[in-house]
């Protein structure tokens, strides 16, 4: 009689990998969130309780089929249910609400939307051509696409102002300007944050340098900062040239956006119209900081597929301002995931 000892491989097989298959799966959620936010779910539920039937019939949608998409929700923790069987909010459910003060709906709406989604069919043909899968997918570059598409246009620009808006509050309270300080703000989306900037600062002015667009709307602050004479908007492209004259030049994630080549166009471009003592501050997320983790290297892939662009660390970021002739004065991180970074021409 023999006696055998398994080897590994014939052992029982193991439990599945239970964290891959989550990772793998991970998209079912955030579609079912998309489709949550798309039938207008969040902003019902913190109203109140709602039968299956009612909100059905509310949404239009078929109860059978609603019900499997909410209750694999309320699995989620993303919604809940009461002891009555009615579907109801739970604190994430208000994150989920537009005009919310810490409110995601706008995000879900833009980086959930088919438009960003499908680029990441293409992933496996960039990594092999290096061409951006997004251009692949459109025949364009994201930003050239979105000035024509107004409705696409709109959805990023309600994603940035959002985070704006939660990020300008905390970045903000770290940047005191003179009065009489000139700010331009470079790429700065609908003004949200140069208005923020300004409100904070007082008798201090702002231009709004942008892409032209198909349809141009503005955050009702900068309006505001506009009415008062203490803002305007230049429109042109930073490739071909930047405004010169302000003393000032906020670049609020504008360089996650390029790799290091278009970012160093950028760059000499606003060296060539300074004429001394002027700062430039950036306002981005650093690879490195200690809330990044995970959430930053998936944050790269992303601008990766859509930007061709890349999240940097605090060094790549002085090395690549180090390069176009800037050195560094500060780094300082914020109750955010931004950092902000200060620097000056070294001529
Ligand atoms: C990621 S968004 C950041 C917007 C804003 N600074 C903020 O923090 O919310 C980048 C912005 O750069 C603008 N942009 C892209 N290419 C540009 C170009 N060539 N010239 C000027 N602005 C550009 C986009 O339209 C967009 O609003």
């Amino acid at each position: 009689m023999s006696t055998s000892t398994a080897m590994p491989h014939e052992q029982p097989s193991a439990a599945p990998p239970f964290q891959l298959m989550a990772q793998i799966t991970a998209y079912r959620t955030s579609q079912c969130i998309r489709v949550l936010v798309e039938l207008g779910i969040p902003a019902l539920l913190v109203q109140g309780a709602w039968s299956l039937e009612d909100l059905a019939e509310k949404t239009g949608t078929i109860p059978g089929l609603l019900d499997r998409l909410l209750s694999h929700l309320v699995n989620e923790d993303v919604i809940g249910k009461d002891d009555q069987g009615r579907y109801v909010a739970v604190p994430v459910t208000r994150c989920l609400v537009p005009g919310h003060q810490q409110s995601l709906h706008d995000w879900v709406a833009c980086e959930l939307n088919p438009l960003l989604w499908r680029s990441w069919e293409r992933l496996t043909d960039q990594l092999r051509s290096g061409t951006t899968a997004f251009d692949l997918v459109y025949g364009n570059t994201f930003f050239d696409w979105h000035t024509r598409d107004s409705a696409a246009q709109k959805r990023f620009d309600d994603q940035m102002n959002g985070a704006s808006r939660g990020i300008g509050a905390v970045v903000v309270q770290n940047m005191q300007f003179e009065q009489g300080t000139k700010i331009t703000d470079v790429g700065g989306g609908n003004g949200s944050f140069l208005a923020q900037t300004l409100e904070k600062n007082p008798a201090t002015e702002g231009t709004l340098f942008e892409l032209p667009r198909a349809v141009e709307t503005y955050d009702p602050l900068f309006e505001d900062m506009r009415r008062q004479g203490r803002a305007s908007v230049v429109t042109g492209s930073f490739f071909e040239s930047v405004p010169g004259g302000a003393d000032v030049y906020l670049f609020s994630r504008v360089f996650h956006d390029f790799n290091d080549q278009a970012a160093t166009t950028i760059l000499q471009n606003t060296k060539d119209v300074l004429v001394g003592g002027e700062r430039l501050f950036l306002i981005d997320m650093m690879a490195d900081s200690a809330q990044s983790g995970a959430r930053g290297s998936s944050q790269d892939i992303f601008m990766l597929t859509q930007l061709g662009g890349r999240e940097r660390t605090a060094k790549e970021f002085s090395d690549l301002l180090d390069a176009s002739g800037f050195e560094i004065l500060s780094i300082r991180p914020t109750a955010s995931p931004v950092s902000i970074l200060e620097f000056r021409s070294t001529d």
